[in-house]
Protein backbone atom coordinates (compact mmCIF):
# COMPACT_ATOMS: atom_id res chain seq x y z
CA UNK A 1 0.00 0.00 0.00
CA UNK A 2 1.05 3.78 -1.07
CA UNK A 3 1.48 6.06 2.22
CA UNK A 4 -1.49 9.05 1.78
CA UNK A 5 -1.41 12.77 2.91
CA UNK A 6 -3.59 15.73 3.48
CA UNK A 7 -3.50 18.22 1.44
CA UNK A 8 -6.57 20.52 1.54
CA UNK A 9 -9.15 20.69 4.53
CA UNK A 10 -12.52 23.07 5.06
CA UNK A 11 -15.51 23.17 6.65
CA UNK A 12 -18.65 25.42 6.40
CA UNK A 13 -20.33 26.96 9.51
CA UNK A 14 -22.61 24.48 11.15
CA UNK A 15 -25.42 25.50 12.62
CA UNK A 16 -29.03 26.36 11.15
CA UNK A 17 -28.46 27.28 8.32
CA UNK A 18 -31.71 28.66 6.27
CA UNK A 19 -30.17 30.44 3.98
CA UNK A 20 -27.80 28.04 2.52
CA UNK A 21 -29.40 24.76 0.49
CA UNK A 22 -27.90 21.10 0.55
CA UNK A 23 -26.17 21.65 -2.63
CA UNK A 24 -24.41 25.03 -1.76
CA UNK A 25 -23.47 23.64 1.70
CA UNK A 26 -21.25 20.53 0.22
CA UNK A 27 -19.85 23.05 -2.95
CA UNK A 28 -18.81 25.35 -0.33
CA UNK A 29 -16.77 22.67 1.26
CA UNK A 30 -15.62 20.59 -1.43
CA UNK A 31 -15.02 23.51 -3.40
CA UNK A 32 -12.61 25.29 -0.37
CA UNK A 33 -11.10 22.05 0.32
CA UNK A 34 -9.68 22.18 -3.25
CA UNK A 35 -8.87 25.61 -2.88
CA UNK A 36 -7.13 25.24 0.02
CA UNK A 37 -4.81 22.11 -1.88
CA UNK A 38 -4.07 24.12 -4.27
CA UNK A 39 -5.31 21.75 -6.85
CA UNK A 40 -6.65 22.17 -10.32
CA UNK A 41 -10.01 20.39 -10.59
CA UNK A 42 -8.92 18.41 -13.87
CA UNK A 43 -6.47 17.14 -10.99
CA UNK A 44 -9.27 15.51 -9.15
CA UNK A 45 -10.07 12.29 -9.78
CA UNK A 46 -13.06 11.20 -7.34
CA UNK A 47 -15.04 12.16 -4.74
CA UNK A 48 -16.30 10.30 -1.86
CA UNK A 49 -19.22 11.77 0.49
CA UNK A 50 -20.54 10.83 3.71
CA UNK A 51 -24.44 11.61 4.32
CA UNK A 52 -26.58 9.69 6.46
CA UNK A 53 -30.12 10.83 5.27
CA UNK A 54 -30.81 13.01 2.44
CA UNK A 55 -33.94 11.27 1.67
CA UNK A 56 -35.93 11.94 4.39
CA UNK A 57 -33.97 15.38 5.95
CA UNK A 58 -34.34 16.76 2.47
CA UNK A 59 -36.11 14.91 0.08
CA UNK A 60 -33.00 14.25 -1.99
CA UNK A 61 -31.30 10.75 -3.14
CA UNK A 62 -29.12 10.37 -5.48
CA UNK A 63 -26.66 12.90 -3.71
CA UNK A 64 -23.37 11.84 -5.80
CA UNK A 65 -25.01 12.83 -9.05
CA UNK A 66 -26.09 16.04 -7.63
CA UNK A 67 -22.79 17.07 -5.52
CA UNK A 68 -20.57 16.40 -8.45
CA UNK A 69 -22.84 18.81 -10.99
CA UNK A 70 -23.38 21.29 -8.50
CA UNK A 71 -19.68 21.71 -7.52
CA UNK A 72 -18.98 21.79 -11.44
CA UNK A 73 -16.56 18.58 -11.23
CA UNK A 74 -18.41 16.37 -13.85
CA UNK A 75 -17.43 13.47 -15.10
CA UNK A 76 -15.21 13.07 -11.80
CA UNK A 77 -17.01 9.94 -10.05
CA UNK A 78 -18.70 10.44 -7.24
CA UNK A 79 -20.01 7.74 -4.66
CA UNK A 80 -22.13 8.56 -1.33
CA UNK A 81 -20.99 6.26 1.99
CA UNK A 82 -23.72 5.90 4.63
CA UNK A 83 -23.21 4.68 8.37
CA UNK A 84 -24.91 6.57 10.09
CA UNK A 85 -23.45 9.15 12.30
CA UNK A 86 -20.26 7.60 11.13
CA UNK A 87 -21.02 8.16 7.54
CA UNK A 88 -17.84 10.94 6.99
CA UNK A 89 -15.55 8.60 8.69
CA UNK A 90 -16.34 5.90 6.34
CA UNK A 91 -15.84 8.31 3.32
CA UNK A 92 -12.54 9.28 4.58
CA UNK A 93 -11.47 5.72 4.65
CA UNK A 94 -12.90 5.28 1.63
CA UNK A 95 -10.83 7.89 -0.14
CA UNK A 96 -7.78 7.08 1.77
CA UNK A 97 -7.77 3.28 0.73
CA UNK A 98 -8.74 4.36 -2.98
CA UNK A 99 -5.21 6.14 -2.95
CA UNK A 100 -3.23 3.88 -1.10
CA UNK A 101 -3.97 0.97 -3.42
CA UNK A 102 -2.57 3.36 -5.92
CA UNK A 103 -6.45 3.63 -7.95
CA UNK A 104 -6.51 7.04 -7.58
CA UNK A 105 -3.92 9.63 -6.72
CA UNK A 106 -5.86 13.12 -5.44
CA UNK A 107 -9.36 12.11 -4.33
CA UNK A 108 -12.17 14.42 -2.36
CA UNK A 109 -13.57 12.75 1.03
CA UNK A 110 -16.45 15.27 2.06
CA UNK A 111 -19.51 15.22 3.92
CA UNK A 112 -23.03 16.95 4.33
CA UNK A 113 -25.86 16.79 6.45
CA UNK A 114 -29.05 19.40 6.33
CA UNK A 115 -31.27 18.42 9.30
CA UNK A 116 -33.00 21.51 9.75
CA UNK A 117 -35.38 21.63 7.31
CA UNK A 118 -37.45 18.99 8.79
CA UNK A 119 -39.99 19.99 11.61
CA UNK A 120 -39.03 16.76 13.81
CA UNK A 121 -35.47 15.41 13.39
CA UNK A 122 -35.63 12.26 16.11
CA UNK A 123 -37.21 10.00 13.63
CA UNK A 124 -35.46 10.58 11.27
CA UNK A 125 -31.83 9.85 13.27
CA UNK A 126 -33.58 7.05 14.55
CA UNK A 127 -33.95 5.14 11.84
CA UNK A 128 -29.92 4.57 12.67
CA UNK A 129 -30.93 2.43 15.75
CA UNK A 130 -32.39 -1.23 15.74
CA UNK A 131 -35.85 -0.42 13.95
CA UNK A 132 -37.98 -3.66 15.45
CA UNK A 133 -36.11 -3.69 18.99
CA UNK A 134 -35.25 -0.01 19.74
CA UNK A 135 -36.95 2.67 17.30
CA UNK A 136 -40.60 1.04 17.00
CA UNK A 137 -40.35 0.67 20.85
CA UNK A 138 -40.44 4.34 21.57
CA UNK A 139 -36.36 4.33 22.11
CA UNK A 140 -34.79 7.75 20.65
CA UNK A 141 -30.91 8.62 20.43
CA UNK A 142 -31.03 10.58 23.64
CA UNK A 143 -33.25 7.85 25.27
CA UNK A 144 -30.23 5.33 24.69
CA UNK A 145 -27.46 7.03 26.00
CA UNK A 146 -29.22 7.95 28.64
CA UNK A 147 -29.49 4.43 29.82
CA UNK A 148 -25.72 3.98 29.14
CA UNK A 149 -25.12 6.85 31.06
CA UNK A 150 -27.82 5.52 34.15
CA UNK A 151 -25.46 2.14 33.99
CA UNK A 152 -22.48 4.04 34.19
CA UNK A 153 -23.34 5.95 36.99
CA UNK A 154 -24.70 3.06 38.64
CA UNK A 155 -21.55 0.68 38.24
CA UNK A 156 -18.62 3.24 38.48
CA UNK A 157 -20.06 5.83 40.57
CA UNK A 158 -20.04 8.51 38.14
CA UNK A 159 -21.22 12.19 38.74
CA UNK A 160 -23.51 14.26 36.85
CA UNK A 161 -21.68 16.81 37.62
CA UNK A 162 -18.67 14.65 35.62
CA UNK A 163 -20.91 14.15 32.95
CA UNK A 164 -21.31 17.92 32.72
CA UNK A 165 -17.61 18.47 32.50
CA UNK A 166 -17.96 17.14 29.28
CA UNK A 167 -20.23 20.00 27.80
CA UNK A 168 -18.30 22.11 29.69
CA UNK A 169 -14.64 21.48 27.96
CA UNK A 170 -16.66 21.34 24.53
CA UNK A 171 -18.36 24.82 25.15
CA UNK A 172 -14.95 26.31 26.06
CA UNK A 173 -12.85 25.45 22.97
CA UNK A 174 -16.03 25.76 20.97
CA UNK A 175 -15.88 29.39 21.99
CA UNK A 176 -12.49 30.11 19.85
CA UNK A 177 -14.01 28.00 16.63
CA UNK A 178 -15.84 30.90 14.10
CA UNK A 179 -17.36 27.93 12.43
CA UNK A 180 -19.10 26.16 15.82
CA UNK A 181 -22.88 26.57 16.03
CA UNK A 182 -22.44 27.40 19.85
CA UNK A 183 -19.36 29.30 20.25
CA UNK A 184 -20.11 30.42 23.99
CA UNK A 185 -18.91 28.89 27.04
CA UNK A 186 -21.17 27.13 29.98
CA UNK A 187 -20.88 26.03 33.64
CA UNK A 188 -21.10 22.77 35.16
CA UNK A 189 -24.56 24.49 36.75
CA UNK A 190 -25.89 25.55 33.84
CA UNK A 191 -25.52 21.73 32.34
CA UNK A 192 -27.42 20.61 35.26
CA UNK A 193 -30.53 23.00 34.86
CA UNK A 194 -30.47 23.23 31.25
CA UNK A 195 -34.06 21.47 30.40
CA UNK A 196 -34.30 17.69 31.09
CA UNK A 197 -34.33 15.69 27.89
CA UNK A 198 -33.52 11.84 29.01
CA UNK A 199 -32.91 11.51 32.30
CA UNK A 200 -30.26 12.03 32.94
CA UNK A 201 -29.16 14.01 30.16
CA UNK A 202 -30.08 17.44 29.63
CA UNK A 203 -30.47 20.07 26.61
CA UNK A 204 -26.58 21.08 27.33
CA UNK A 205 -25.76 17.37 27.72
CA UNK A 206 -27.07 16.64 24.14
CA UNK A 207 -25.44 17.66 20.46
CA UNK A 208 -27.50 19.42 18.29
CA UNK A 209 -29.67 19.26 15.09
CA UNK A 210 -27.22 20.80 12.36
CA UNK A 211 -26.76 21.85 8.71
CA UNK A 212 -23.45 21.64 7.34
CA UNK A 213 -20.38 20.43 5.64
CA UNK A 214 -16.65 19.57 5.54
CA UNK A 215 -14.42 18.38 2.86
CA UNK A 216 -10.76 17.59 2.64
CA UNK A 217 -8.50 16.21 -0.09
CA UNK A 218 -6.35 13.27 0.00
CA UNK A 219 -3.55 12.71 -2.07
CA UNK A 220 -0.28 9.91 -2.51
CA UNK A 221 1.99 11.00 -0.31
CA UNK A 222 5.08 11.15 -2.71
CA UNK A 223 2.93 13.58 -4.62
CA UNK A 224 1.12 15.76 -2.05
CA UNK A 225 4.43 18.25 -1.59
CA UNK A 226 3.80 18.61 -5.34
CA UNK A 227 0.52 21.35 -3.65
CA UNK A 228 1.67 22.24 -0.39
CA UNK A 229 4.43 22.67 1.99
CA UNK A 230 2.55 21.55 4.57
CA UNK A 231 1.20 17.72 3.87
CA UNK A 232 -0.50 16.07 6.86
CA UNK A 233 0.06 12.42 7.02
CA UNK A 234 -2.09 9.96 7.82
CA UNK A 235 -0.80 7.26 10.17
CA UNK A 236 -3.21 4.83 10.47
CA UNK A 237 -7.06 4.10 9.35
CA UNK A 238 -9.45 1.48 11.39
CA UNK A 239 -12.89 0.79 11.30
CA UNK A 240 -14.63 -1.39 13.53
CA UNK A 241 -18.62 -3.14 13.72
CA UNK A 242 -20.62 -3.94 16.90
CA UNK A 243 -23.79 -4.71 17.52
CA UNK A 244 -26.61 -2.49 16.09
CA UNK A 245 -29.03 -2.62 19.20
CA UNK A 246 -27.88 -2.20 23.08
CA UNK A 247 -29.67 -5.00 24.32
CA UNK A 248 -26.76 -7.32 21.95
CA UNK A 249 -24.58 -6.57 24.33
CA UNK A 250 -22.71 -7.86 27.57
CA UNK A 251 -22.37 -4.48 28.92
CA UNK A 252 -23.24 -1.44 27.83
CA UNK A 253 -20.44 1.00 29.02
CA UNK A 254 -18.42 0.34 27.03
CA UNK A 255 -18.40 0.43 23.17
CA UNK A 256 -16.60 -2.25 21.61
CA UNK A 257 -16.04 -1.01 18.15
CA UNK A 258 -14.33 1.93 19.61
CA UNK A 259 -11.76 -0.23 21.28
CA UNK A 260 -11.34 -2.56 18.15
CA UNK A 261 -10.85 0.26 15.73
CA UNK A 262 -8.76 2.42 18.40
CA UNK A 263 -6.01 -0.58 18.79
CA UNK A 264 -6.31 -1.59 15.29
CA UNK A 265 -5.04 1.81 14.64
CA UNK A 266 -2.65 2.35 17.49
CA UNK A 267 -0.85 -1.15 15.77
CA UNK A 268 -1.13 0.51 12.40
CA UNK A 269 0.47 4.17 13.49
CA UNK A 270 3.01 2.43 15.55
CA UNK A 271 1.93 4.73 18.13
CA UNK A 272 0.27 4.10 21.90
CA UNK A 273 -2.13 6.23 23.01
CA UNK A 274 0.11 8.15 25.26
CA UNK A 275 1.87 9.28 22.02
CA UNK A 276 -1.55 11.08 20.77
CA UNK A 277 -1.55 15.13 21.33
CA UNK A 278 -4.90 15.89 20.17
CA UNK A 279 -8.23 13.98 19.62
CA UNK A 280 -11.53 14.56 18.20
CA UNK A 281 -14.35 12.11 19.88
CA UNK A 282 -17.44 11.13 19.35
CA UNK A 283 -19.64 12.94 22.16
CA UNK A 284 -23.06 13.41 20.35
CA UNK A 285 -24.15 12.83 24.39
CA UNK A 286 -21.58 13.56 27.23
CA UNK A 287 -21.67 10.25 28.16
CA UNK A 288 -20.34 9.11 24.87
CA UNK A 289 -17.66 11.25 25.33
CA UNK A 290 -16.60 10.22 28.36
CA UNK A 291 -17.02 6.68 27.27
CA UNK A 292 -14.47 7.20 24.16
CA UNK A 293 -11.97 8.77 26.87
CA UNK A 294 -12.19 5.48 28.43
CA UNK A 295 -12.39 3.12 25.62
CA UNK A 296 -9.65 4.99 23.78
CA UNK A 297 -7.23 4.13 26.74
CA UNK A 298 -6.98 7.90 27.65
CA UNK A 299 -8.47 6.62 31.15
CA UNK A 300 -9.08 3.38 33.17
CA UNK A 301 -12.49 1.90 32.75
CA UNK A 302 -15.06 3.98 35.31
CA UNK A 303 -12.42 6.65 35.86
CA UNK A 304 -13.38 8.83 32.57
CA UNK A 305 -15.46 11.67 34.44
CA UNK A 306 -12.19 11.73 37.00
CA UNK A 307 -10.14 12.81 33.88
CA UNK A 308 -12.31 15.06 32.71
CA UNK A 309 -12.71 16.78 36.35
CA UNK A 310 -8.72 16.69 36.70
CA UNK A 311 -8.79 19.24 33.56
CA UNK A 312 -6.66 16.41 31.56
CA UNK A 313 -8.57 16.81 28.51
CA UNK A 314 -8.56 20.88 28.91
CA UNK A 315 -6.44 22.41 25.41
CA UNK A 316 -3.69 22.47 28.06
CA UNK A 317 -3.97 18.54 29.55
CA UNK A 318 -2.36 15.90 28.87
CA UNK A 319 -4.79 14.53 26.61
CA UNK A 320 -6.85 17.52 24.97
CA UNK A 321 -10.06 16.39 23.70
CA UNK A 322 -12.21 18.09 21.01
CA UNK A 323 -10.30 21.51 20.77
CA UNK A 324 -12.79 22.30 17.79
CA UNK A 325 -15.58 22.02 20.49
CA UNK A 326 -16.56 18.14 19.73
CA UNK A 327 -20.23 17.21 18.19
CA UNK A 328 -21.76 19.05 21.53
CA UNK A 329 -20.67 22.52 20.16
CA UNK A 330 -19.36 22.57 17.27
CA UNK A 331 -22.71 20.89 16.02
CA UNK A 332 -23.33 17.79 14.43
CA UNK A 333 -24.65 17.51 10.70
CA UNK A 334 -24.58 13.83 10.72
CA UNK A 335 -22.65 12.83 7.79
CA UNK A 336 -20.19 15.79 8.19
CA UNK A 337 -18.80 15.07 11.65
CA UNK A 338 -16.41 12.70 10.73
CA UNK A 339 -14.72 14.57 7.79
CA UNK A 340 -15.15 17.26 10.47
CA UNK A 341 -12.65 15.84 12.91
CA UNK A 342 -10.47 15.29 10.10
CA UNK A 343 -10.41 18.87 9.19
CA UNK A 344 -9.83 19.98 12.84
CA UNK A 345 -6.65 17.92 13.23
CA UNK A 346 -5.39 18.95 9.81
CA UNK A 347 -5.68 22.40 11.52
CA UNK A 348 -4.08 21.71 14.32
CA UNK A 349 -1.05 19.81 13.63
CA UNK A 350 -0.35 22.18 10.63
CA UNK A 351 -0.51 24.87 13.79
CA UNK A 352 -3.57 27.07 12.02
CA UNK A 353 -6.15 26.30 14.65
CA UNK A 354 -6.18 29.86 16.27
CA UNK A 355 -6.71 30.15 19.74
CA UNK A 356 -7.68 26.55 19.95
CA UNK A 357 -4.26 25.32 19.17
CA UNK A 358 -3.00 22.74 21.15
CA UNK A 359 0.73 23.46 21.46
CA UNK A 360 3.05 21.87 19.62
CA UNK A 361 0.60 18.92 18.19
CA UNK A 362 2.35 16.24 15.99
CA UNK A 363 0.28 13.24 16.60
CA UNK A 364 -3.71 13.65 16.42
CA UNK A 365 -6.71 11.31 16.15
CA UNK A 366 -10.44 11.37 15.12
CA UNK A 367 -13.08 8.81 16.85
CA UNK A 368 -16.14 8.77 14.89
CA UNK A 369 -19.18 6.55 15.82
CA UNK A 370 -22.15 4.86 14.01
CA UNK A 371 -25.93 4.75 15.67
CA UNK A 372 -25.00 3.67 19.85
CA UNK A 373 -21.38 1.65 18.51
CA UNK A 374 -22.89 0.04 15.46
CA UNK A 375 -19.90 1.19 13.39
CA UNK A 376 -16.77 3.09 14.31
CA UNK A 377 -13.73 4.83 12.42
CA UNK A 378 -10.44 5.78 14.12
CA UNK A 379 -7.75 7.79 12.40
CA UNK A 380 -4.35 8.61 13.60
CA UNK A 381 -2.83 11.93 11.10
CA UNK A 382 0.97 12.99 12.09
CA UNK A 383 3.08 15.53 11.20
CA UNK A 384 5.53 13.11 10.04
CA UNK A 385 4.89 9.60 8.09
CA UNK A 386 6.96 8.18 11.37
N1 LIG B 1 -27.36 22.38 22.94
C1 LIG B 1 -27.57 23.67 23.24
N2 LIG B 1 -28.63 24.38 22.83
C2 LIG B 1 -29.53 23.75 22.05
C3 LIG B 1 -29.36 22.41 21.67
C4 LIG B 1 -28.25 21.71 22.14
N3 LIG B 1 -28.04 20.44 21.82
N4 LIG B 1 -30.41 22.05 20.88
C5 LIG B 1 -31.18 23.14 20.77
N5 LIG B 1 -30.66 24.17 21.47
C6 LIG B 1 -31.21 25.51 21.65
C7 LIG B 1 -31.69 26.12 20.37
O1 LIG B 1 -30.66 26.88 19.76
C8 LIG B 1 -32.83 26.97 20.83
O2 LIG B 1 -32.29 28.14 21.40
P1 LIG B 1 -33.07 29.55 21.27
O3 LIG B 1 -34.39 29.35 21.98
O4 LIG B 1 -32.16 30.51 21.95
O5 LIG B 1 -33.23 29.78 19.79
C9 LIG B 1 -33.42 26.17 21.98
O6 LIG B 1 -32.36 25.33 22.45
C10 LIG B 1 -34.59 25.30 21.57
O7 LIG B 1 -34.24 24.63 20.38
P2 LIG B 1 -35.12 23.46 19.79
O8 LIG B 1 -34.63 23.17 18.40
O9 LIG B 1 -36.58 23.74 19.97
O10 LIG B 1 -34.71 22.25 20.74
P3 LIG B 1 -35.40 20.87 20.85
O11 LIG B 1 -35.90 20.75 22.25
O12 LIG B 1 -36.37 20.62 19.73
O13 LIG B 1 -34.18 19.86 20.61
C11 LIG B 1 -32.66 18.24 21.44
C12 LIG B 1 -33.20 19.66 21.59
C13 LIG B 1 -31.56 18.04 22.45
C14 LIG B 1 -33.79 17.21 21.68
C15 LIG B 1 -32.13 18.06 20.00
O14 LIG B 1 -31.09 18.99 19.78
C16 LIG B 1 -31.62 16.65 19.72
O15 LIG B 1 -32.41 15.76 19.41
N6 LIG B 1 -30.32 16.43 19.83
C17 LIG B 1 -29.73 15.10 19.60
C18 LIG B 1 -29.46 14.90 18.14
C19 LIG B 1 -29.07 13.47 17.89
O16 LIG B 1 -29.67 12.53 18.37
N7 LIG B 1 -28.01 13.27 17.07
C20 LIG B 1 -27.52 11.95 16.76
C21 LIG B 1 -26.71 11.44 17.88
S1 LIG B 1 -26.44 9.72 17.84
Amino acid sequence: MRDVAIIGASQTKFGELWDVSFRELISQAGLGAIEDANLSGADLEAMFVGNMSAGLFVGQEHIASLISDSMGMNPVPCTRVEAACASGGLALRQGIMAVASGYHDVVVAAGVEKMTDVVDATPAIATASDQEWEAQQGATFPSLYAMIAQRHMYEYGTTREQLAMMSVVNHKNASNNPNAQFPFEVTVDKVLNSSPVADPLTLLDCSPVSDGAAAIVICAAEKAKEYTDTPIYVRASAQSSGTIALHSRKDITTLDATIAASRKAYDMAGVTVKDIDATEVHDCFSINGLLAIEDLGFAKKGEGGKVLEEGQTNIDGDCPINPSGGLKARGHPLGATGIAQAAEIVWQLRGEAGKRQVDGAEIGMTHNVGGTGGTCAVHIFGRDLN
